[in-house]
């Protein structure tokens, strides 16, 4: 089956490939690829009052005409188009923005006259968006997500070199086939595996386990390694029908942290409970009780770990069989709840939802 599905894969992507390939070719001179840049806010489009200002500037105030004209040198690597999205700071990001932005991308890349799709989104929930995309868009043709850790009026702005490298990543043939990817600071990162690591550091996207797939190197993308996950063409999940996420609330573990959150989750009707435990994702005497009784309720409960990196063992530091809990593998708790909420629209059967923990 596994198998089947990666020949599968591996077709479209050479179908893209070829078509790339084809219009290279065109009348004996290579044409540039068309690439569509969806603007959705963010540090990338924000601006201060001197080029000083990196702390309390105005986020999501540039347009995104204004982002493209800003890099002149777009025109080099691809035919570039904007469209605005959204013009919002990524922390007021919500399920309902991801349904819109996953079908626009879809109906896009449906289009022959689009080569890959670049997104600029603010840095806090990139990754978030990222990885909701890598699981509901249906093509292999690229897209990429991009931001800035400094507004665009600032002094060495990091925004136009990444938007920069960005285009050229989402319209180039490396790219494709590799599910949905980060490209800031030089470095292409994977949606499942890349998280922000620091508030205010240039180089703070990274994959913390496993390291980077690739970077731009003197204006080439060079990929050293794919992602092994379900994302994308193989991807199960489909939000054509989904009319909204499944709530999923996440439970932060800290010394003396009870039971309240969980209670007052599972009072308000969440469908699942991402559970971001201490170390390995253990669970505190005290909270145990409130998890097996939202699960009695019939809310599935996801174990990840608030440690930022590494795995959690199933049936490691608790019986998940025997609670019938599910463990997040080394998701992160934010994509845990991302994972979770789209494993909710097609199932609620625990070893359903481990399957695709283990596999996306
Ligand atoms: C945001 O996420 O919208 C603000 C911060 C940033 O883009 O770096």
């Amino acid at each position: 089956m596994h198998t089947r599905r990666l020949a599968l894969v591996t077709v479209v992507s050479l179908l893209v490939l070829a078509t790339h390939a084809a219009l290279a070719g065109q009348a004996g001179q290579a044409r540039l690829p068309n690439v569509m840049i969806l603007a959705t806010g963010g540090t990338i489009a924000g601006t201060g009052p001197t080029s000083t200002t990196t702390v309390g500037y105005a986020v999501a105030t540039v347009g995104v005409q204004a982002l493209m004209d800003a890099v002149p040198e777009l025109k080099s690597v691809a035919t570039v188009r904007g469209e605005q999205a959204f013009q919002i700071a990524s922390e007021n990001m919500t399920s309902e923005h991801w349904l819109k932005l996953g079908r626009r991308v879809n109906e896009l890349l449906a289009q022959d006259d689009v080569d890959g799709i670049v997104v600029t989104h603010g840095t806090d929930t990139l990754e978030e968006t990222a990885y909701f995309l890598n699981l509901v868009v249906k093509s292999a043709k690229p897209v990429v997500l991009v931001g800035a850790m400094r507004p665009s009026t600032a002094l060495s702005a990091d925004g136009p070199m990444n938007l920069f490298n960005a285009a050229l990543l989402a319209g180039s043939r490396e790219a494709v086939g590799q599910g949905v990817l980060v490209c800031m600071n030089d470095q292409i990162n994977g949606a499942r595996d890349v998280t922000k690591t620091n508030t205010s550091d240039l180089d703070t996207f990274r994959s913390r386990e496993l390291g980077p797939l690739g970077s731009m190197k003197a204006g080439k993308p060079v990929f050293y390694r794919t992602s092994t996950r379900r994302h994308t063409t193989q991807s199960e999940f489909d939000i054509r029908d989904v009319k909204e996420l499944p709530r999923v609330g996440i439970v932060y573990a800290y010394a003396d942290y009870g039971r309240v959150a969980i209670e007052a989750f599972s009072a308000a009707g969440v469908k699942g409970i991402v559970h971001a435990g201490v170390g390995n994702g253990s669970v505190a005497i005290d909270a145990r009780p409130a998890l097996v009784a939202a699960r009695a309720r019939g809310i599935i409960i996801v174990r990840s770990s608030r440690v930022g990196s590494g795995a959690v063992a199933r049936n490691g530091e608790v019986n998940d069989d025997a609670a019938d809990f599910v463990v997040a593998d080394n998701l992160n708790p934010q994509k845990a709840r991302i994972l979770l909420a789209l494993a909710l629209t097609r199932t609620t059967d625990t070893r359903e939802i481990q399957r695709m923990f283990y596999q996306y």
